[in-house]
């Protein structure tokens, strides 16, 4: 059994990456949370199928994809033909430029070959995974629980907000940076590829936008100048009190990474970083889907040797010492999360969420808490509730959107120590937006919000962008809650400059203005930013559209073109309250029943 998923690792790992490039706008709510997914109920793997069904690849198709992997794997000694005819398969099915399929094919093919020559992978369990139950079978994420201690949970106070006047925390929050050392000013803003505004993009034309000087709407990433810029801007805009980064460095051209490139940008960002903002601020880094090549795989401490992570996690190391502490370090190393102590009183947990995630293929071997982080994470809070602590908790991929039993079990532990985690921050989605946790017992009073804040970076379509927290601050009693939150963006139309009425080259602002798009409490008419004021909101989402509108706008960084109404206002309000996977899938289901298309199951970035 392992081997026959280890050979579904590669051959998923290379499929889905191909699948993943060829479809890289899909996922943007502008072009389509109305659009062509369809989703069917009960399915664990629904990005694959929202890809699939994206190039009208049915199960027949897919098995036939699988056997010729499998014919060329038993007529040919030579595993190299195998990868070889995956690459074919790739280019003769149109899933991806041939140069991009060529790539990938290159990049994967030790790994492929090597998990290949363990066994066969049949196309009825493949294809199970990847269309669902009724194209074959093959069980491969079984539930599984983590164990609370018997303590019994404390009675639970509702928060007050801090006395006027109480000191407050500011914390600057960064994620998803994702610059692009290729990027190049004047390249072809519209390619082919999943990443454009490079010189292998080809120039601009008088018929084709060209990239801008500070960054491009488009799928670009962000030339190295506009994060100095922001550095620059974030020195100034301080003091911080601490700040959050919950990573994603590199850019999206995932089809030619480097274990190289992939650490000289984790060390060239994280150097910036504290040069701009000084030794004297701590920043508290979360491993990011992207940090790794291939990009999403993330062995567990089961995998040893070269494969594993030693390679990313030990240079993370290196680079974050000035800013953690030695235990943090030890396993950070280990697995890619920590804790360490803030202030007295306030703890932060930074969870490696890759180990959640449905395009870690490596969870296909074993997805049972994967270097049992989640257990980890409750031993961490029983100790800080036992100590009066308050814990914050960062990581990336927000889990509502994690495999379905890490997202149970998470949403469990949030439940039990409600009273402890006052805060939960994630980006990867490139959007400005929240979900909510609600009690088990009756799913209706509101424990926990989970803030998922937006991009630095500008793919898709989107300004570049931060946010501030202010926190409940460093007092004896302090609640450690968000009060208040604000997102500044760079507006790039004003930027990069108007086009000249003459016809010449726009302009770019040589020293533009990172500015304040809004403040939460303003913009929503909040006097605190509690779990229970996010669950009145929604209820004021459907009452004043114009309040709903605001968010969606918000939620784009200012860089909208069409309203959400209807089943996108119903399929994003179901995915805020839905901070657990098999919620979000019963949204769905919802507008399923109702014979509309929706999908608030979102694949998460490739
Ligand atoms: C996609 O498949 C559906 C049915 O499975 C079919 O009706 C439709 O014509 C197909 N579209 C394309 C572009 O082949
Ligand atoms: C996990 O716990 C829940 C309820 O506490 C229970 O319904 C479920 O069967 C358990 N799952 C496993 C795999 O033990
Ligand atoms: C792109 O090409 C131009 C012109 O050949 C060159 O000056 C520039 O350095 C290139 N940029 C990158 C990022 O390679
Ligand atoms: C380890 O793996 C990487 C990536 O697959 C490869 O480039 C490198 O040569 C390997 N190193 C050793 C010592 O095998
Ligand atoms: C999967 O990992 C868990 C936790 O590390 C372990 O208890 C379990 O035995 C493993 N399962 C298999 C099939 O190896
Ligand atoms: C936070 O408050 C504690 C006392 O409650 C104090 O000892 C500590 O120095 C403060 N830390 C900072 C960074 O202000
Ligand atoms: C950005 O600037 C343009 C040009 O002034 C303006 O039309 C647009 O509304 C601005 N966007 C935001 C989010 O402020
Ligand atoms: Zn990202």
């Amino acid at each position: 059994m392992p081997s026959v998923r280890l050979s579904a690792l590669s051959v998923f790992t290379v499929i889905s990456l191909v699948w993943c490039l060829a479809a890289p706008g899909t996922s943007y709510p502008l072009q389509d949370e109305t659009d062509i997914a369809d989703l069917r109920a009960g399915n664990p793997m629904h990005n694959f199928q929202v890809r699939f069904s994206w190039h009208n690849i049915s199960c027949p198709l897919c098995k036939a994809l699988f056997t010729i992997v499998d014919v060329a794997l038993l007529s040919d000694t030579n595993m190299e033909h195998v990868a070889r005819a995956v690459g074919e398969a790739c280019i003769r099915l149109h899933l991806a430029e041939e140069k991009v399929c060529r790539e990938i094919t290159e990049l994967f093919r030790d790994d492929f070959i090597r998990a290949l020559q363990e066994s066969v992978l049949w196309p009825s369990e493949a294809c199970g995974v990847l269309l669902g139950p009724s194209c074959g079978h093959f069980d491969i994420y079984a539930p599984w629980n983590v164990t609370l201690p018997k303590v019994p949970k404390p009675p639970v106070v509702p928060p007050r907000p801090p006395k006027p006047g109480s000191p407050q925390s500011r914390v600057l929050f960064l994620t998803d940076i994702h610059w692009d050392a290729q990027y190049a000013e004047g390249s072809a803003a519209d390619c082919k590829e999943p990443l454009c505004c490079r010189n292998e993009s080809g120039r601009a034309s008088w018929k084709s936008r060209g990239a801008g000087y500070w960054g491009t709407y488009s799928k670009c990433d962000l030339p190295l100048r506009t994060v100095e810029n922001l550095l620059q801007k974030l020195a100034k805009a301080g003091p911080w009190d601490w700040v959050y980064w919950t990573g994603d460095i590199p850019a999206h051209n995932v089809w030619s990474q480097t274990r190289a490139q992939q650490l000289n940008e984790l060390t060239t960002i994280s150097k910036l970083v504290r040069k701009h903002l000084g030794p004297q601020v701590t920043v508290y880094p979360a491993v990011g889907n992207h940090e790794s090549t291939p990009v999403n795989s993330f062995p567990p401490p089961f995998v040893h040797g070269n494969r594993s992570s030693h390679w990313l996690y030990d240079t993370m190391a290196e680079e974050w010492a000035p800013w953690l502490p030695a235990e943090a370090l030890e396993t950070l190393r280990r697995g890619g999360f920590y804790t360490a102590q803030v202030q007295s009183g306030l703890r932060v947990v930074s969870l490696n969420m890759n180990f959640c995630a449905r395009e870690n293929f490596w969870l296909m071997v074993n997805s049972t808490d994967p270097a049992g982080q989640l257990q980890w994470l409750v031993h961490i809070l029983q100790e800080a509730e036992n100590k009066g602590e308050k814990v914050h908790i960062i990581g990336h991929i927000p889990p509502g959107l994690c495999l379905s039993s890490w997202s149970w079990n998470y949403y469990h532990i949030v439940n039990r120590y409600e009273s402890t985690i006052t805060g939960q921050f994630f980006g990867h989605t490139h959007l400005d937006e929240f979900q909510m946790f609600y009690d088990e017992e009756t799913m209706s009073r509101p424990v926990g919000v989970a803030y998922i804040a937006p991009s630095v970076t500008t793919y898709i379509n989107l300004n570049p962008g931060y946010r501030v927290y202010y926190v409940d601050g460093n007092y004896s009693g302090s609640s450690r809650l968000v009060l208040d939150h604000e997102t500044f963006i760079l507006n790039l139309t004003l930027a990069n400059g108007y086009e000249d009425v003459s016809g010449g080259l726009p302009k770019p602002l040589p020293d533009p203005a990172w500015t304040l798009l809004y403040r939460a409490s303003q913009a929503y008419g909040l006097s605190t930013l509690f779990p229970s004021n996010w669950d009145s909101l929604i209820q004021v989402f459907y009452k004043e559209d114009q309040v709903f509108q605001d968010f969606w706008y918000f939620r784009h960084k200012g860089h909208v073109s069409e309203p959400c109404k209807e089943v996108c206002k119903s399929t994003l309000i179901c995915f805020l309250h839905s901070g657990r996977y098999d919620l979000l899938q019963q949204c769905d289901l919802l507008y399923q029943a109702k014979g509309q298309r929706a999908r608030s199951v979102r694949k998460t970035l490739c």
